[in-house]
């Protein structure tokens, strides 16, 4: 056993030690990470980490997480500890650490030098070793550990700790033991995601204070939250896919849907991946890694897709179904953007979709069938909104944000409200005359008073509610339709037909009245995005992204590790004549600047 006494984390008034400290790690994360700043809770959580306090950071997805021990890592003596759940993600973490210079490593059953990496560890050689669960707990490991100077223990996707959470492993529950060998090394837990119960467990679980709870804001503002009904099939999706650069990822629900999209999606002309179960693991690792190091390939995927990949330039995430949940929703859309830039996320849904969900709470059994009933109106909710969808979000997560964003949907263009509890009343009778069991298409021609054979053989061409939409009412059908049934006062038989719901009654017996927002008819390309804020066009800028790219083929390295395209903007306005000009541009640290500077140089060079 072993209890770290070395000096910093060992000192008594921990607090009174982060103070000089902080300017050190102001000073590497301008020199080493090339970041002009602290984003977020980031300092706060880096203090406490210096001053050798247990942390749990609770920090939205690609807030910058790794940053939080990456950078304490260089500052702190010795090597710190990282367990991680996927080894995918250690590799990628590692490949961008190596990059700004930190010497980091990894010990798993993927890597073949495991044994070399266990005495560079013993010799002081390692800033960071990354480790899972599984092994981080073995005997050997822990023997490992008791040979060197550990400076922190990092634990990362930390939510996995928890059974309340959504990823729960349970060798992560046996850390705890381990880290309770090293009672002075800080430890600072990190997850995206965690409600008020599994935030306390994983206080319980990794023995750390309650004052140690960091929670940054949910807030993603450079991602702009589109979210409109499904019409005209995939249409719509290969006219966003288009008109939108960049790598992006649209998850549809099943592996044949899956497939069905990429294969309209590549008539856009777009390089399109697939990704879903029914791939072989080597296939699932080679389309995956195209996608990471590619600048615009559309990943049409399940939605297993994206856990734990860092791929900071993804401009777009589309939901071509509806997503699980909010919790869900907000996870899937985060891995758009992570690099600040502007970035869209998508959802398109129908009344199927909820239609299809709540004959699933059908087969739920009751323990859970409250829960899961809230997590689909909360759903539904969000995508029926006519107000800020930002606030919406960010609103279920406990926030308390402005009333509008300026960037989502509702906010851009409003949507006109509608008084609608008639055309619902009239609605759902004409749904309850026909016998429950007929489907959309039937019920609007018999509103519309629309006959056809159907129509005739039932006598449904002489029921009261035959036609008895006003012409002003008939244009809001559909959108009452899905209201209706995202509500739950229609549902669908297994046949697709349509029959009362719980919800239905209130509204016929005059006790709840319905409304709904329609959105302005948005004019063809109307919705073009904001340019990307790439100068696109500019023979400088272009000149340098094809510097980038050819760099990062020769080096096998996706573009975004060189620089991300933030930084290329700058090095194009600010047109640097030497590497010394070059050193002042934010983004390069000097690691960077000595492997690119040259040749970004060069390029600028040969635009003057
Ligand atoms: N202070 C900073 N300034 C600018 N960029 C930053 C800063 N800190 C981190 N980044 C960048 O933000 C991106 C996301 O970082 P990171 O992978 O650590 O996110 P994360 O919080 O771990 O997200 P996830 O929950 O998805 O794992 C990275 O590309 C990183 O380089
Ligand atoms: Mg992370
Ligand atoms: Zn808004």
């Amino acid at each position: 056993m072993r209890f770290s006494a070395r000096p910093l984390s060992s000192q008594a008034s921990a607090s009174a030690n982060s103070a000089p400290l902080l300017d050190d790690a102001r000073e590497i994360l301008r020199a080493t990470f090339g970041f002009p700043g602290f984003r977020g809770s980031q300092e706060a959580v880096i203090a406490r980490v210096l001053s050798g306090e247990h942390t749990l950071a609770l920090m939205p997805t690609g807030a910058g997480k790794s940053l939080c021990y990456q950078l304490p890592a260089l500052l702190r003596p010795g090597t710190a500890i990282v367990v991680s759940p996927l080894i995918a993600l250690m590799h990628d973490q590692i490949r961008s650490a190596r990059a700004v210079g930190i010497r980091a490593a990894s010990m798993t059953s993927a890597d073949a030098h495991n044994t070399e990496t266990a005495q560079a560890f013993r010799d002081g050689e390692l800033d960071l070793l990354y480790v899972a669960p599984e092994r981080a707990t073995t005997t050997a490991f822990r023997a490992l550990l008791g040979q060197a100077d550990i400076s922190l223990f990092a634990i990362d996707e930390a939510h996995c700790v928890s059974e309340w959470g959504h990823d729960f492993r349970p060798d992560y529950r046996k850390l705890r033991a381990l880290l309770d060998e090293f009672p002075a090394v800080p430890r600072l837990a990190l997850t995206a995601t965690a409600d008020k119960s599994t935030r306390v467990d994983i206080l319980r679980q990794l023995g750390l204070p309650d004052e140690g709870l960091v929670v940054a804001g949910f807030d993603r503002p450079n991602i702009r939250y589109t979210i409109a009904p499904r019409e005209g099939g995939a249409r719509q999706l290969a006219d966003f896919v288009s008109r939108t650069p960049g790598a992006g990822i649209v998850y549809a629900g099943s592996r044949k849907g899956c497939e069905q999209l990429a294969e309209k999606l590549g008539a856009t002309g777009r390089t399109v991946g697939v990704y879903h179960a029914g791939l072989l693991p080597e296939q699932r690792a080679a389309v995956q890694s195209q996608f990471v190091a590619s600048e615009d390939m559309v990943m049409v995927a399940t939605i297993a897709f994206g856990m734990g990949i860092d791929k900071p330039d993804v401009r777009f995430v589309v939901h071509a179904v509806l997503p699980k949940s909010i919790e869900a929703y907000y996870q899937e859309t985060g891995r758009a953007g992570r690099d600040g830039d502007p970035a869209e996320a998508r959802l398109f849904w129908s009344a199927t979709d909820f239609a299809k969900a709540r004959q699933w709470l059908g087969q739920v059994e009751d323990a859970r069938l409250v829960s899961e009933r809230a997590r689909l109106n909360a759903l539904a909710g969000l995508v029926e909104a006519s107000t800020c969808r930002r606030a919406i979000l960010l609103r279920h997560f406990g926030e308390d944000p402005p009333k509008a964003c300026g960037n989502c949907d509702i906010c851009l263009d409003p949507p006109k409200l509608f008084e609608a509890t008639q055309i619902a009343q009239k609605l759902l009778s004409a749904v309850y005359r026909t016998g429950q069991s007929f489907g959309i298409g039937h019920i609007e021609k018999v509103l519309l008073g629309q006959e056809d054979d159907r129509v005739r053989q039932r006598g449904h061409n002489a029921l009261s509610v035959f036609g008895i939409l006003t012409s002003d009412e008939a244009p809001l059908l559909r959108s009452v339709m899905r209201a209706a049934m995202a509500q739950d006062m229609l549902v669908t038989n297994e046949h697709g037909g349509l029959a009362l719901g719980p919800e239905a009654r209130p509204v016929l017996k005059g006790e709840r009245t319905v409304t709904i927002a329609e959105r302005p008819k948005t004019k063809k390309g109307r919705q073009r995005n904001r340019a990307m804020s790439n100068p696109v066009g500019d023979p400088l800028f272009e000149a340098l992204r094809a510097k980038r790219t050819e760099l990062a083929r020769t080096q096998g390295i996706p573009a975004y590790i060189i620089f991300h395209d933030s930084v290329l903007r700058e090095i194009a306005s600010a047109r640097p004549a030497s590497r010394e000009d070059l050193a002042h541009v934010p983004g390069i640290g000097v690691k960077k600047l000595e492997t690119y500077g040259d040749d970004f140089v060069a390029v600028v060079r040969g635009h003057s």
